[in-house]
């Protein structure tokens, strides 16, 4: 079994990015931005709003945190976005989700425009890439896809199992394992809820995205000998033993599907640093106006 390493994969690529900050910022006079909103007080997204301005820093981006009560109406954030929208000195734009109820997700998405939305989330930018055209990826799946290809896992010809058909993560990441490229060229199922004989689907896998939110779902009775798991889970618990005061326990139950694996990612130290690379990279394309 080998360990696919997102803190030695991602610490790589970060120094790439690094420097391309640095020469955008010789050329432009401004450094790649981008504007994080953060919409009321959720424990695992002030985290993830946090880690992501942290990370903006270490490569040399602008970073910039919008944040509301969770009383903010739609109409107010919808203003804001478009206000971003027209703002020539941000590069990407991001809400994180979840929203509150009386805010909708997909008219918040779609006020972002797809140009500078470097989270890949935008009707445009799913059409585009399930077409292969120049797009912003999903941060998650994309980080993954820079996980393999890091790694030289040749994919083609492969039966991939996705399980969770969310809009961040197994919805799109099926798309790519599907599209004809390196990693890609998969046979893709995508299961969910409602999969019927979801053990026997997942024991057909080469390759396993375990991306359903639910700790330690995936046991070792479900995974083939030699398979590639790939744990997007990030399951929190509250602990009196760790320093932050919670632990991390991913999709897949790790002591026991290790050894059946032929590579697997950890929790921590797996995807979730990989997602920062993908909206990374995802800013730094919108900047430089790579991808429109
Ligand atoms: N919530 C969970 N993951 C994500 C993500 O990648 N982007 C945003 N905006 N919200 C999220």
């Amino acid at each position: 079994m080998q360990l696919l390493d997102g803190k030695l994969v991602s610490e790589k690529i970060k120094q790439d990015i690094a420097r391309e900050a640095a020469e955008f910022l010789t050329s432009n006079g401004r450094k790649p931005h981008l504007v994080a909103i953060l919409v009321g007080h959720d424990g695992g997204s002030e985290t993830y709003v946090a880690s992501k301005m942290r990370n903006c820093q270490q490569v040399g981006f602008e970073s910039t945190n919008i944040r509301y009560e969770d009383d903010i109406t739609q109409e107010e954030l919808i203003k804001k976005i478009k206000e971003l929208n027209q703002d020539d000195a941000v590069d990407g734009i991001i809400v994180q989700l979840p929203l509150p109820k009386h805010i909708d997700p997909e008219v918040v998405t779609e006020a972002i425009d797809h140009r500078k939305d470097v989270d890949g989330f935008h009707p445009v930018n799913l059409g585009r890439m399930q077409r292969n055209l120049p797009c912003f990826i999903p941060a998650t799946p994309y980080g993954i896809m820079l996980m393999l290809d890091h790694y030289g896992i040749q994919t083609a010809g492969m039966h991939a199992v996705v399980v969770g058909r969310s809009n961040i993560v197994g919805s799109p990441m099926s798309i790519l394992l599907a599209r004809n490229a390196q990693p890609g060229n998969c046979t893709v199922t995508l299961t969910h809820s409602r999969t019927k004989n979801l053990k026997e689907e997942i024991l057909r896998a080469d390759l396993i995205v375990a991306a359903i939110g639910k700790k330690n779902f995936v046991t070792a009775d479900m995974v083939k000998e030699g398979a590639i798991i790939i744990d997007v889970g990030i399951n929190r618990e509250i602990s009196t033993l760790t320093k932050s005061g919670y632990k991390l326990f991913g999709d897949v139950d790790f002591e026991r599907v290790s050894s059946k694996a032929s590579y697997i990612t950890p929790v921590p130290g797996g995807v979730g640093l990989m997602t920062i690379i993908g909206l990374l990279k995802n800013t730094l394309a919108a900047a430089k106006k790579e991808v429109y």
